[in-house]
């Protein structure tokens, strides 16, 4: 397909702000704050959040009164060498293709460390303490704040009621209030229904929704933004986006990494916990979502707390035929042998934690009924790639006698969105193949092809960091990529009886699949009921 040339048909301004507010030329800068990062040196500051603040500062979206106090444990740190360290972290992200100097020193100028243990309430003297001498210049209404907790879940609620009691974060309930003061929380919010629901009580007990900004990273995606976009900004898809045309929809989130060194909190997360309960749900409501009235926060998050209530609920009946789960065993992903789950750093060797899963879900609302939606996610598959793959219904009535190319009898149309890698959208449709020379109302030759759409070659770049639109979206004050406490609690009561299921009931022995393959074949059978099968992403279907 010819797509548009940046800024033509498709209008596009360098990383607008606000996702879904889509204004032609519009830039918006971030407003005057500080950002203080509790977690200094963790992976997730070095490996995102530096690489998400100098692209932001090296796009100019960043407003010049802004600073990083970040908070570690080590007490001999200083600033200097904090920001030799993060110096260091921008040269080994895959995110920052160079550094520029200039932008470096710019960031470098505006980034402070406290030493202090964030669990202990002495630490929030100190930062209030360097809070004020890095703001001491700044008229009032410029010190706003956000507080980021890059830190293990064990410790989200001695900090936020630190925060609280300290008056670093005073509750404010009007969002127009100045100076603000933010909390933004990352995954996992919650191990269970019932702890998620007992953090947002205490968060809402200290702050009002709107201060709180819970991170799904996966909504930072373009691609997955992109989803409403396609959805409600043109007209040819959303009429046949229901039961009458749909057969089923696949959504994937395959990763081809192991656990890394992450073993030990994988042992308690397991890809469901992990991927499901968050990445996977957002997807899933994103595709299934009814049209928001408006592209505000709330009227889009009303929108998929609504769909996520209509999910039909798990039961321990429904379970065992709906739900598959399996652990990797070794194998070899791009031709090298890999370890099995069982045997990397923090694991047990009789661990029953999963690393793979599928499940049927079905919506029980007017517009899906009796449509499927297979979700999957596993470390160790064969592919790194996520996507939502919608699948029409097949033609009712096939006149074409002739030989059907490749697969051997007509495919379904499909709409994949590629959310990674290569993000995009395709098409496949039957097209008639060229230079058969039979009568037309005879033979027929028919084959599979893709109307293809990519980011990268429409518009010449790959899509932002997920980081950088969500730190951006932070102190801009534009909650939409974010989940509300509602959303949080609507997502854990769809998943929550899947886990108290499997804990109640070991899967003995676990099954396995070969780490670089696409999972185990249990998998299979969840479609066979809808006479379909897994999609291969490279394009042809797993075998
Ligand atoms: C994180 C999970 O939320 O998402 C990781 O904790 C997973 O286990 C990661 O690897 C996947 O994110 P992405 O952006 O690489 O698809």
């Amino acid at each position: 397909m010819n797509t548009p040339a940046a800024g033509q048909a498709v209008r596009t301004t360098p990383r607008v702000s606000g996702q879904y507010g889509i204004v032609p030329g519009a830039t918006e800068r971030a407003d005057p704050c500080t950002m203080v990062i509790f977690g200094a040196t963790g992976d997730l500051t070095r490996r995102k959040l530096f690489p998400a603040l100098y692209q932001l500062a090296a796009e100019h979206l960043i407003a010049p009164n802004f600073a990083v106090l970040a908070v570690g444990r080590e007490t001999n740190e200083t600033d200097e060498s904090y920001r030799e360290k993060m110096r260091a972290a921008l040269g080994e992200s895959d995110e920052v293709k160079r550094v520029d100097e200039k932008v470096w020193a710019w960031l470098a100028q505006r980034t402070f460390y406290a030493g202090g243990d964030a669990s202990d309430e002495t630490a929030y003297a100190t930062i209030r303490q360097r809070l004020e001498e890095i703001e001491h210049d700044r008229q009032d209404a410029e010190r706003n704040r956000f507080f980021y907790l890059a830190v293990p879940p064990s410790v989200f609620e001695t900090i936020v009621r630190h925060l609280s009691t300290s008056g670093l974060v005073p509750r404010h309930d009007d969002p127009n209030a100045r100076p603000w003061a933010r909390v933004v929380v990352e995954k996992p919010f919650g191990h269970s229904l019932e702890t998620a629901c007992e953090l947002n009580a205490l968060v809402l007990s200290l702050f009002a929704e709107h201060q709180v900004y819970r991170i799904d990273h996966y909504l930072g995606k373009e691609t997955v933004q992109n989803v409403l976009v396609l959805r409600f900004a043109n007209s040819i898809f959303e009429p046949l986006w229901n039961r009458s045309h749909i057969s089923h929809v696949q959504i994937t989130a395959a990763e081809e990494v192991g656990v890394e060194a992450r073993g030990k909190y994988y042992e308690e997360a397991g890809v469901v916990r992990d991927m499901f309960q968050n990445h996977l749900m957002q997807l899933l409501a994103l595709t299934a979502m009814e049209p928001p009235p408006s592209m505000t926060a709330d009227a889009v998050r009303d929108e998929k707390v609504k769909v996520l209530k209509s999910v039909r609920w798990f039961t321990p009946e429904t379970i065992p035929e709906m739900w598959v789960r399996a652990q990797y065993a070794a194998g070899e992903i791009k031709g090298q042998p890999v370890r099995g789950y069982r045997e990397e750093p923090n694991v047990s060797p009789d661990s029953q934690t999963p690393t793979y899963a599928a499940a049927r879900f079905h919506i029980d609302n007017w517009r899906w009924q009796g449509v499927p939606f297979f979700l999957r996610s596993g470390k160790r598959l064969a592919k790194r790639v996520s996507e939502i793959a919608v699948q029409f219904h097949a033609p009712p009535h096939l006149m074409f006698g002739g030989e059907v190319k490749e697969h051997g009898a007509l495919q379904p149309n499909v709409l994949v969105m590629r959310v990674q890698p290569n993000e995009g959208v395709s098409l496949n449709f039957e097209v008639k193949v060229p230079g058969a020379a039979v009568a037309m109302t005879q033979h027929v030759e028919v084959a599979p092809v893709d109307m293809d759409f990519s980011y990268a070659e429409a518009f010449g770049e790959t899509a932002a960091p997920a980081y950088e639109t969500l730190l951006l979206d932070v102190m801009i004050g534009e909650a939409t990529l974010f989940t509300r406490s509602d959303e949080v609690e609507a997502a854990w009561k769809i998943i929550d009886p899947v886990l108290n299921y499997w804990t109640a009931h070991p899967a003995e022995p676990m099954p396995t699949y070969p780490a670089g393959s696409w999972g185990p074949k249990a998998s299979d059978e969840l479609l066979a009921p809808c006479d379909a099968q897994w999609r291969d992403p490279e394009g042809d279907h797993a075998d």
